[in-house]
């Protein structure tokens, strides 16, 4: 059993929490779905009520090592100030002399901090000892509530508990309660679907799965690179080309295993990724100067019908580019069927996923809607996150 924020005296304490904000932000910067800041407000409202001083740390996007103005979290402090009712103090950085100023403030009436992007800084995805020790500096206990990002080990997530007093959030825990009795002894048939755009990241999951599940349905961009190693065109499509071996070894463990893989066989295809360009259906080849920006509506029924007896199912990744009305007829399918199987646990894990089964008013119809994408998909998996083990034992 892991230490929690319960084991911890906070009286008087700064309290570093690890938060996953990594949240959908439209072309203006205002953010599409705020799940990941609400998901978050237990753990913080807990600190406050015991007298902490609350810092907050996250990542936005994947700005490189490098500060990127449409990255910063500001957003996300401004909508924190908003549910919270309180101030939120706005920090210029995650390190370092200035900010350590700037949380001067937090003796004052606010006591609440959101650093600036982990990731502006290259030591964050290095996760190296300085730069971990230098974010140790901000507290004098560690909590981690990113469950979204428990799965890498980063300088927030796994370094910095080398330094601190650690354990978890309240929002860390529900998660691993959830996808854990979701998982125990799943019924059958168990269908995984995904699709997404972070192919290189996720592929490796859709290998694992297939001792777990009877089905595994693809869609979003993850599709391609299956549908290129099966010889189709994909016209200008997002691939991963160095992951084509990958996708060959997957399709033959899972032929051999009797495990039914379902690629696309039509897709709403356009030239551009924009709202305003036109679009035709073609399947399963995409033509030259077209790229597949949804699934297709034979597609759609046969993913319907692969589902339609499905006792267990989990999803992550929308099935096209759903930000754009024209382009979310799949993913807005396969939220309704999900949204209509009787007597089925269904987990949909995700920062765009959830935002997209959000934005078709579906959220509530699902057995659980998890923070996480990649690290509900690898804690499915059976995998140790590196987040969860790097905490405190009790
Ligand atoms: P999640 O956040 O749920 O884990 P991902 O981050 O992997 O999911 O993928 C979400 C993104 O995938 C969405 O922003 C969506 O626009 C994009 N996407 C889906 N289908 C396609 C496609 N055919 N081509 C390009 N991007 C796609
Ligand atoms: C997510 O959205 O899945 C998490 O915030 C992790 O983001 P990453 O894939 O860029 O590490
Ligand atoms: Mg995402």
């Amino acid at each position: 059993m892991k230490k929690t924020i319960r084991d911890f005296d906070l009286r008087g304490k700064r309290v570093l929490i690890r938060v996953d904000y990594n949240v959908p932000l439209d072309k203006s910067l205002n953010i599409t779905d705020d799940a990941r800041i609400q998901a978050t407000l237990p753990t913080v409202r807990y600190a406050l009520d015991k007298g902490a001083k609350v810092i907050l740390m996250s990542h936005l996007g994947r700005p490189d090592g490098k500060p990127v103005s449409s990255m910063s979290l500001s957003p996300a402090a401004k909508r924190l100030a908003e549910l919270l009712k309180t101030e939120v103090i706005q920090c210029s950085d995650c390190v370092g002399s200035r900010v350590k100023e700037e949380l001067g403030a937090l003796n004052g009436a606010a006591s609440v901090a959101l650093l600036e992007n982990l990731r502006f800084n290259p030591d964050e995805e290095k996760n190296t000892p300085a730069f971990a020790g230098a974010l140790a500096e901000n507290g004098e206990i560690y909590i981690n509530d990113a469950f979204g990002s428990s799965h890498r080990a980063h300088a927030s997530i796994e370094g910095i508990t080398k330094f601190l007093p650690s354990g978890a959030g309240f929002l860390l825990e529900k998660e691993i309660q959830y996808l854990g009795d979701a998982m125990q002894s799943p019924k059958k048939p168990f269908v995984a679907i995904l699709g997404g755009s972070k192919v290189s990241d996720k592929i490796g999951v859709v290998e694992n799965l297939i001792a777990k599940v009877d089905k595994i349905l693809i869609g979003g961009a993850m599709a391609y690179t299956f549908l290129k190693v099966k010889g189709v065109d994909i016209g200008n499509s997002k691939t991963e080309k160095d992951k084509t071996e990958l996708a060959k070894t997957i399709l033959d463990k899972a032929a051999r295993s009797r495990v039914e893989i379902l690629l696309p066989e039509d897709h709403v295809c356009a030239q551009k990724v924009d709202e305003q360009s036109p679009v035709k259906i073609e399947g399963p080849s995409i033509p030259t100067g077209w790229l597949g920006v949804d699934i297709g509506p034979k597609t759609i029924e046969c993913f319907k019908r692969a589902l339609s007896d499905a006792k267990t199912v989990i999803w992550n990744g929308p099935m096209g580019i759903f930000e754009m009305r024209p382009f979310a007829k799949g993913s807005e399918a396969v939220a309704q069927t999900l949204a209509g199987l009787k007597g089925a646990v269904t987990v949909v894990g995700g920062g765009d996923t959830a935002a997209c089964v959000a934005a078709f008013g579906l959220a509530e119809k699902m057995t659980h809607v998890s923070t996480g994408g990649g690290a509900s998909l690898e804690y499915l998996e059976g995998k140790v996150l590196p987040g969860i083990a790097a905490l405190e034992e009790q």
